[in-house]
Parts: structure tokens; C-alpha cells; sequence
């Protein structure tokens, strides 16, 4: 009360209320080590899931996939927003699917991130409004190396970009109109997995003139003041070319591939850069961008070339700095490979999409323990509405009910070093971790040898979130680990369990359902969660000599 009188006194009343306003609109916070996401002035984590493409064309298509979003305990959902659908023709904007959606999602307890698809979706620009795709003079064409025309809008036209910002602008104004006091929307994603096909750059005329030109000052500039921090893949190839600071594209990284693909970045991030800012100015929600990833041994073009990489990182950063963070699309092996590149230069993870598989439950213990992440979302979430639910949906399902009841320890501990995450499968059964004076072996539960699938060909991934709560005290969520301990602060390093208790948190308290010993912790040898069972326990843990 006495900040409210404070700031009527310094304020007039409207400014008040737009500081307020401006207060609780969606934002990333610092927390110790790791950056946060804030919904309503409180700490959110992203229980999500990804539509297919065109599922959220219409609310018909999306009646039947409501309840099953909320069988499967998700809090939040990625759904595109179609430049075609929101301004078919030049001018007149449609909004009324943008609003049906909010309004549903508000129904059934779902937050929103909208994945715009404008110029670029998939590399392709086929959700550019026909109006836009018939006008080739005005929105001119990225062209291959042979000199084909692609079905790819260059981001070198002026009047792209500007026609793209007015629609851009349109969209953030009315959901700001609509949503700025519910928060229903909480994050956007400009464009969708950006990246240039055949070539590794656009070869059309605007394109060609710009790379004869001179390396932008303020990306040379960028390098200069961030050389230390820079992402050693990249610090390796202005090294090579001598760390030049003046010339054309060519003259300062090297003539060949990899050059073709920075000079297509830095423009690529420039115009998303553009569409964020302008959006930010009509309402100031995050944005990230989504990357396609390569395959080692691949080359741009081959790949979609120049999307917000890992290698071509910094190249992003220099020009995209209205883009709050960048984030890792998987549908290629080496989870923990990839994410441990985007998490360098304090960038927080968000992973919007992962092939829908059997891996995805223990993926998402795994990204939310050990990286801390803003959240997690598998690709195509909405599957067969009307189906009983699938093995690997349940799982899900029952993984982010457990996530969402350990939340409040989540964000309690954040950021200070107390909170892991384990990923286990058949070729990496076993990791360690330290928390405070314990060193952790997990070890996937069919190591035990004692679940019947066991000894099956494949294993079924698990994974685990463990969180230090006080010196002796533990939580552990999850499902198909076995943990064993060891005391650093001691020489022999004897741990014992002095009591393990399985239960659940109901309003924040928790509740013990069952004290876990005898054959369920192998007589005080281990803590254990076999891989049909996802649970929550308590436990704590002595030294003895
Ligand atoms: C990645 C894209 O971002 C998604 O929109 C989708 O097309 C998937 N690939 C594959 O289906």
C-alpha cells in the first residue's frame, strides 16, 4: 500500500498504471545462476507441447484436441499464428481464430506461446499470405546459386520486412488488447526454424550486392568487444582468416561455404531482429527463435543453412539483440550434445520441439533437473484425439503432474546449485553428480536386472530430477533410476539411508503415501524408482564409520 501512495504521489495515475502494467507483462529474470520465466509476477515452467502445423487453423479442428491437451497435463501449448490467416488480404486483418484461441486456452487452463509463422517457416515461405507469394516484383525471391528462384522470400527487400512488421505489429497490438490482463500469451516465437535452401546464402541480386559490400561495423564491433566470450567454433574461424576487422564478407572470414552462411545469419538475424523489435514495441513479450540442427559431415545448404546455430551463435547474438534466447529443435540423436552448446553464454534453454517419442518423459526430468531450462514440448503433442491415451502419452502425462508438484522446490533452489538431472539408457546406464557433501551414482534400474524388461533389446529411457533440500535431505522425481551414495567429506565415504518416504505434494505440503525400505531400497542400499513407477520421494541420508 504504502509503494501504491508512493508512486501516486511521483506519478500521475496513468503512469502508475502503465509501470504496473509493464511490471507483470511476461519477462525472463535472473535467478543466481539461471534465468527464470515470469508469468504474473510469478515463476512459470513450461509443461508444453507443440501443435502439428495445421491443427489450429480453425476452432472446429481444435474442439476434440482441447481435453486431450489437458489429459495430458500439459500448461502450456505452441501454436502457430498464420501470416495468411491473420491478413489474407493486404490491410484487413482476420483475428478472430488469434482470439478463439486465447479465449479456449484461458478455458481449459493453458498458457499460449505463438509461433509466428510469417516469412519463414521450415526455411519456406509458404505461410506468406497469397497476396505477398503472387507479387514477386515487390517481394522478390531468394535465388539458389545456379540463379533459381525459391519458394524462400529474400529478408533483403525493404518491402518485405516492412509488410511482414505491419502485420507483426498488427498481431502483438491485438493480443496485447486482449491478453495483457490475463498473460494467457506468455511468449513468442518470430518466424520458425529459419535456414536457406539449396545454398548456403541467397544469390539473388539484393543478395549479391550486400555481400560485395563491406562486413557491418556493428557486427565487427560486436566480435571485438566479445572476443573473449566468444563460442571457440566460431572464434576458430575469424582466427584463421587473421581476425580481420575490415572488408568485404569474403575478405574477412575466408572465401567458401562458411562465409556464405555468416553473411546469410547476420541478415537472417537482422530482419527477425526487426520483426521482434517492432513486435516488442507494441507489447513486450520474450521471443526466441528455433533451430533446425545439423548433422555432422553436412553442409549448409545441404542443411538449412544459417539458422540460429551453435557455430553461428555469436553471428546471432551481434544481430539479434531484441531476441531474448534460441532454442534447439530435436529430431537428430545427441540430446545432451546439442543442449550443452546452447547453454553457453548464459542462453537459457527451451526446448519448443522434440520428435514425440518414448524418449521425450525422461527428456524432460532430464532438461528441467540438469539445465534448469525455462521448459520443455514435444512436437506434434495433440496426436490422435479420441484414442486412449499411448504408453509414451501417459508417461508424459504423468511425469509433468510430478514436475508441476515439485515445482515450488524448483524454484526455491534455482540457480544455487542444488538441483540435477539424470538421463539414462542403454549406452549411458550410469552418471554421477555431486550435491553438497554427496557424491550421486544413478544407474537406469535395469541394471538391477529385476524389471522383465530388463532384458529386452531396447530400454526404455529414464530419468530423474533430484533436488538438495537440506544438508542430509533430498527430494527425487522420476522414474527407472537407482541412486547410491558416497560422502566427499568423509574417508570412508559410508552413506545410509536413515529414512526414504514416497508421497506427493498436495497445496505445496507434502504428504507421505507409503515409507519406502526392505526390498524397495534393497535393504538401505539405494534409493530407486523402477521405470513403470514415476514417483516423488523424500529421503535422507548419515554418514556412518
Ligand atoms: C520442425 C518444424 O519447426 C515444425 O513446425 C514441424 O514442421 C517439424 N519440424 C516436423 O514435422
Amino acid at each position: 500500500m504504502q509503494k501504491i501512495l508512493f508512486l501516486l504521489i511521483v506519478f500521475p495515475i496513468v503512469q502508475v498504471q502503465t509501470l504496473f502494467a509493464q511490471e507483470q507483462i511476461p519477462h525472463l529474470q535472473k535467478v543466481g545462476d539461471e534465468q527464470q520465466l515470469i508469468v504474473s509476477g510469478k515463476p512459470f515452467l513450461i509443461l508444453g507441447g507443440e501443435l502439428g502445423n495445421s491443427t489450429a487453423t480453425s476452432m472446429e479442428s481444435m474442439e476434440p484436441v482441447w481435453p486431450r491437451l489437458n489429459s495430458l497435463n500439459l500448461n502450456t501449448i505452441l501454436v502457430p499464428v498464420y501470416w495468411e490467416l491473420l491478413e489474407p488480404k493486404e490491410g484487413e486483418f482476420q483475428y478472430k481464430l488469434v482470439e478463439d484461441l486465447i479465449i479456449e486456452a484461458r478455458k481449459h487452463d493453458l498458457k499460449l506461446i505463438f509461433l509466428w509463422f510469417g516469412a519463414w517457416k521450415n526455411s519456406m515461405s509458404s505461410h506468406a499470405p497469397a497476396w505477398v507469394k503472387l507479387d514477386q516484383q515487390r517481394f522478390p525471391r531468394a535465388k539458389s546459386e545456379s540463379g533459381e528462384s525459391q519458394e524462400i522470400l529474400t529478408p533483403f527487400s525493404e518491402e518485405t520486412l516492412e509488410a511482414e512488421i505491419n502485420a507483426y505489429r498488427h498481431l502483438m497490438r491485438h493480443i496485447k488488447g486482449v491478453d495483457a490482463g490475463h498473460q494467457t500469451v506468455i511468449l513468442m516465437q518470430p518466424e520458425n526454424e529459419i535456414g536457406m535452401l539449396p545454398s548456403a546464402r541467397d544469390h539473388s541480386r539484393l543478395a549479391n550486392r550486400k555481400f560485395k559490400e563491406e562486413v557491418p561495423a556493428d557486427l565487427i564491433q560486436y566480435f571485438q568487444k566479445n572476443k573473449s566470450e566468444l563460442n571457440p567454433e566460431f572464434l576458430e574461424v575469424w582466427k584463421k582468416n587473421g581476425f580481420k576487422t575490415e572488408g568485404n564478407w569474403a575478405e574477412v572470414f575466408g572465401k567458401g561455404l562458411h562465409t556464405d552462411e555468416i553473411f546469410m545469419a547476420y541478415y537472417f538475424a537482422k530482419y527477425t531482429n526487426q520483426i521482434s523489435a517492432a513486435g516488442k514495441e507494441e507489447y513486450a513479450l520474450p521471443t526466441f527463435v528455433n533451430a533446425a540442427l545439423n548433422r555432422p559431415d553436412v553442409k549448409p545448404g545441404d542443411y538449412p543453412s544459417a539458422g540460429p546455430l551453435p557455430h553461428i551463435l555469436d553471428v546471432w547474438k551481434a544481430a539479434s539483440p531484441e531476441i531474448d534466447f534460441y532454442a534447439p529443435d530435436f529430431y537428430n540423436p545427441r540430446f545432451k550434445h546439442w543442449n550443452d552448446l546452447y547453454v553457453r553464454q548464459d542462453n537459457p534453454l527451451f526446448v519448443p520441439e522434440h520428435r514425440f517419442d518414448n524418449t521425450v518423459a525422461a527428456k524432460a526430468l532430464y532438461t528441467i533437473g540438469h539445465y534448469e531450462a525455462l521448459g520443455f514440448s514435444p512436437f506434434s503433442i495433440e496426436q490422435i484425439p479420441g484414442e486412449p491415451l499411448s504408453h509414451k502419452e501417459k508417461k508424459l502425462a504423468k511425469v509433468y503432474k510430478v514436475i508441476d508438484q515439485i515445482k515450488p522446490l524448483l524454484d526455491k533452489y534455482r540457480g544455487q546449485g542444488k538441483i540435477e538431472g539424470v538421463l539414462l539408457d542403454k549406452e549411458v546406464s550410469e552418471a554421477k553428480f555431486v550435491l553438497g557433501d554427496y557424491e550421486f551414482t544413478a544407474e537406469h534400474t535395469f541394471n538391477l536386472g529385476w524389471e522383465p524388461d530388463a532384458a529386452s533389446e531396447e530400454w526404455e529411457p529414464s530419468g530423474a530430477i533430484i533436488i538438495q533440500t537440506g544438508e542430509n535431505e533430498f527430494y527425487f522425481a522420476g522414474f527407472g533410476v537407482s541412486l547410491k551414495m558416497k560422502n566427499l567429506k568423509d574417508k570412508s565415504g559410508r552413506v545410509g539411508i536413515l529414512k526414504t518416504d514416497l508421497g506427493c505434494f498436495e497445496d505445496g505440503q507434502w504428504k507421505v503415501y507409503r515409507h519406502l525400505n526392505g526390498d524397495q531400497t534393497h535393504q538401505g542400499r539405494h534409493i530407486r524408482s523402477f521405470v513403470d513407477d514415476v514417483s516423488i520421494q523424500r529421503f535422507e541420508l548419515y554418514k556412518y564409520d
